[in-house]
C-alpha cells in the first residue's frame, strides 16, 4: 500500500484568512476537478458526502450500458457469449491494474463481496486443517463477522475477535502479535474500517500473519478506489472488495476477489461451479478444477455489471490512484479542520485518525443526537451522510465526484443545523436503511 502522504501536497496552500481550508482555492488547484462534471447530478444543491456507501452515476456508464443493451445483447443474442465468456478475468485485470496493484491473472470480477469472502475464508481454513483458530476484530464489517461465525461453527474452529478498546477501532501490529500463534489458520481484517475510517497497515499485518504460518484475507471494500493499494508488493494472499463505493460502478455491481498467483493451485473454494471446470464446455461427469484463477469462478458473470465496472474504472485509470488518494487526504483533512473549528464546539467528536496516512476516504463523527441529525441533514439541508449505530455519522470525500466546495458547504450546513437546534424538528427515519 502506497501511503497518500507520499503524494506531495502543501496543506497550507488552500487556507483562508481564518486559517480554515479555502474551498475555492482547493477546487481551483484540484487536478481532478473536471471529473465532477463526468457524473449525473440532478440537484446541484445537494452535498453528496456518502460516496463511501454508494458512488454517483458516471455519465459514461449511461452510454456504455445503452450500447451494450442495443449493440451486444440486443443484436448478438447468445452469440455474445463467445466474447463475454472470459469477462470476469478481463474486467478483473482492469480492476487489479487500476486499483489493487495486482499483476494480471489474479483478480476476478464476480459475485458479491459476501460470497467472495465466504469462498476465500472457507478455502483458507481448509488449507490449514491442523489449526483451530481464526482471527478477526469486533470492529470488522458485520457480513465478515457473521460469515466467520458460521464457518467456525461448522468446522469447529475458535473465532477470536480482537477488541480495540482505544476507541479508534483498528488492529495494531502489537494487538495482532498478542493474539496470534502457530495454531492460527486465518487472519482477516478490513483495510479501512467501515465505522471509524481507520486504515490498517496492510503490509506489516500481512507480514506478521505470515510469520506465524497463517493466511490473511483483506476486505478492501472501503479502500478500493480511494487508497493506493499494492496487493502484490505487500505480499497479500487473498483479498475481496466491492465496486459500488469509491469505484462508482452502481448499486449491487459485481464485486472482485484477488488470489495471489502462488496460492491459485493449492486453494479450493467450496462452491464447485461449472466455470471452474477445467474443460467447461465438455460438460462431462465429475468436477476437475481449473488450475488457474478460473478455479475460483462459480458462474456466469453479469455482463451489464461488467460494462458498469469498465465505464467507471476507465476514470480511475485516467486519473490514477496516486492523485485520487492525494485528493482524499486533502478532503478528509479539510473535514477534520472544519470539525475542529465548527462542529467540536457543538458536541461532535472525531473518531477517525487525524493522521491522513492512517485513514481512507471518509471521516466519522460521533454525536449523542447523531441519528436525528443525520435525518435532518438529508431532509432539511440536502447534505447526504450515512448513520451507523449507535451514534456515528460518516462523511466522505469521493475524489472523482466530490468537490472541496461540496465538503465545505456540507459542513457549514451541519454547523447551522445543529447550532440552531432545528434538527430536533426532523421526524423519524423514513427508511430502515441508515
Ligand atoms: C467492508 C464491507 N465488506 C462487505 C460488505 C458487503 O458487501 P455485499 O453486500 O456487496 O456483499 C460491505 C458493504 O457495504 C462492506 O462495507
Amino acid at each position: 500500500m502506497r501511503q497518500s502522504g507520499e503524494e506531495q501536497h502543501d496543506e497550507d496552500a488552500g487556507v483562508d484568512t481564518h486559517g480554515l481550508p479555502d474551498a475555492a482555492a482547493l477546487d481551483a488547484g484540484d487536478p481532478l476537478a473536471r471529473y465532477k462534471n463526468e457524473f449525473v447530478i440532478t440537484d446541484s444543491d445537494v452535498c453528496y458526502l456518502d460516496g463511501n456507501s454508494l458512488g454517483r452515476l458516471p455519465k459514461r456508464t449511461v452510454d456504455i450500458v445503452h450500447r451494450y443493451l442495443t449493440e451486444e445483447w440486443g443484436s448478438e443474442l447468445v452469440a455474445g457469449w463467445s466474447h463475454w465468456i472470459d469477462e470476469a478475468q478481463r474486467v478483473g485485470d482492469l480492476i487489479g491494474g487500476a486499483a489493487l496493484g495486482a499483476a494480471s491473472g489474479q483478480v476476478l470480477a464476480v459475485d458479491t463481496t459476501s460470497v467472495n469472502f465466504y469462498q476465500l475464508c472457507d478455502a483458507a481454513i481448509q488449507a490449514r486443517p491442523g489449526c483451530t483458530k481464526v482471527i478477526s476484530d469486533t470492529a470488522n464489517f458485520p457480513t465478515d463477522r457473521y460469515i466467520l461465525e458460521g464457518l467456525c461453527e461448522r468446522y469447529g474452529k475458535q473465532l477470536v475477535l480482537i477488541d480495540d478498546e482505544s476507541g479508534e477501532g483498528y488492529v495494531t501490529p502489537e494487538m495482532l502479535v498478542a493474539h496470534l500463534d502457530d495454531d492460527t489458520a486465518l487472519v482477516t481484517l478490513s483495510v479501512v474500517q467501515y465505522r471509524s475510517g481507520a486504515l490498517h497497515d496492510v503490509r506489516e499485518l500481512t507480514r506478521i500473519a505470515h510469520a506465524s504460518g497463517a493466511l490473511i484475507i483483506w476486505d478492501a471494500s472501503h479502500a478500493v478506489g480511494v487508497v493506493d493499494l499494492q496487493l502484490d508488493h505487500d505480499e497479500v494472499d487473498l483479498a475481496v472488495g466491492c465496486t459500488y463505493k469509491y469505484c462508482n460502478a452502481g448499486p449491487g455491481s459485481p464485486a472482485w476477489l484477488y488470489v495471489n498467483k502462488h496460492l491459485q493451485q493449492s486453494l479450493r473454494v467450496p462452491i464447485q461451479g461449472w466455470f471452474a471446470q477445467r474443460d467447461q464446455f465438455a460438460m462431462g461427469q465429475g468436477f476437475v478444477r481449473a488450475d488457474d484463477l478460473r478455479g475460483f469462478q462459480i458462474a456466469s458473470p453479469s455482463i451489464v455489471g461488467m460494462r458498469c465496472i469498465e465505464a467507471s474504472f476507465s476514470m480511475i485509470v485516467e486519473a490514477g490512484l496516486p492523485a485520487i488518494a492525494a485528493k482524499a487526504a486533502l478532503g478528509t483533512d479539510m473535514m477534520v479542520r472544519l470539525h475542529d473549528a465548527w462542529l467540536a464546539p457543538l458536541g461532535f467528536e472525531l473518531i477517525t485518525p487525524r493522521d491522513a496516512t492512517r485513514r481512507g476516504g471518509h471521516v466519522t463523527l460521533r454525536h449523542s443526537d447523531a441519528r436525528q441529525i443525520s435525518v435532518a441533514m438529508r431532509e432539511m439541508v440536502k447534505v447526504i451522510p450515512d448513520f451507523r449505530e449507535p451514534s456515528s455519522i460518516r462523511l466522505a470525500m469521493s475524489p472523482l465526484a466530490t468537490s472541496f466546495r461540496e465538503v465545505s458547504d456540507g459542513f457549514a450546513r451541519i454547523r447551522d443545523l445543529v447550532a440552531s437546534g432545528r434538527y430536533r424538528e426532523a421526524g423519524p427515519p423514513a427508511s430502515r436503511v441508515t
